[in-house]
């Protein structure tokens, strides 16, 4: 099993849409899926709490559910792997809340690939930049993933969206994904139980979305590789 987790301190950079868009792409490619949501605002009373309807996914091979996060230790994170490990899962999504970063340390141990969204202004540049460097510290590996990304091509010829962009990709330790996640209203629906990637495959969301997945499921099957060698 892999697990991913999806991290940044920043809040509202797009983590939960990530984290269920991906989840819709491993799915759609024929994999065991389990998305938990780690914001304890979800899940005060415990594992497995406020179990979100899987809508039209089977349940055995897609599922969804939040996880108080907050208090556990690692310990608790490990359990949590094995369980979906030993239930034939293929993929583990970890959906972090902002503040959650300070578990880097847990987050090392129990994640293969940690992604990171990113809106790229200046806004979101200073709070990316530290979670890449707090998770490089702990020897996690991550990638950022530029999130709702204009559109346009005059937004994106915008000179300070160029120089956030340089900036980021300049920083020291800091891998920057070549598949973006664009603006779009599709976008905005996931997090209802809806998975526009899966509902309409054709659209550019779609694409994009099953496109960032087979990057990242390559990253995972060479890192696996190396830890072999
Ligand atoms: N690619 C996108 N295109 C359009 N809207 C988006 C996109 N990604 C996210 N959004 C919207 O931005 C808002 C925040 O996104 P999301 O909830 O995924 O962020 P988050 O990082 O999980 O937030 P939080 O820190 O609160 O957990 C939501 O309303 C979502 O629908
Ligand atoms: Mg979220």
């Amino acid at each position: 099993m892999f697990t991913i987790t999806v991290l940044n301190q920043k809040g509202g950079c797009g983590k939960t849409t990530l984290s269920q868009c991906m989840a819709a792409a491993a799915y759609a490619a024929g994999h065991r899926v389990a998305v938990l949501d780690l914001d304890e605002q979800g899940a005060s009373h415990g594992i497995f709490r406020d179990e979100v309807e899987p809508g039209r996914f089977k349940k055995e091979d897609f599922f969804v559910a939040s996880f108080n996060g907050r208090d556990a230790d690692l310990k608790s994170y490990r359990d949590l792997c094995q369980i979906f490990s030993d239930q034939g899962y293929d993929f583990l999504i970890l959906d972090l809340p902002p503040k959650l970063v300070s578990q880097e340390h847990i987050v090392s141990t129990i994640t293969d690939i940690t992604l990171v969204p990113m809106f790229i202004s200046n806004q979101d540049l200073k709070s990316t930049l530290k979670t890449v460097d707090v998770l490089n510290a702990a020897g996690v590996t991550s990638l950022v993933i530029p999130s709702r990304v204009p559109t346009s091509k005059s937004d994106k010829k915008y000179p300070k969206y160029q120089d956030v962009l340089k900036s980021l990709t300049a920083h020291d330790g800091a891998a920057v994904s070549s598949v973006e996640i664009t603006d779009r209203a599709e976008y905005v629906d996931v997090g209802d139980g809806l998975f526009p990637p899966l509902d309409a495959p054709k659209t550019a969301a779609g694409k994009e979305t099953v496109k960032l997945f087979a990057l990242i499921h390559e990253m995972l099957k060479r890192l696996n590789q190396l830890k072999a060698a």
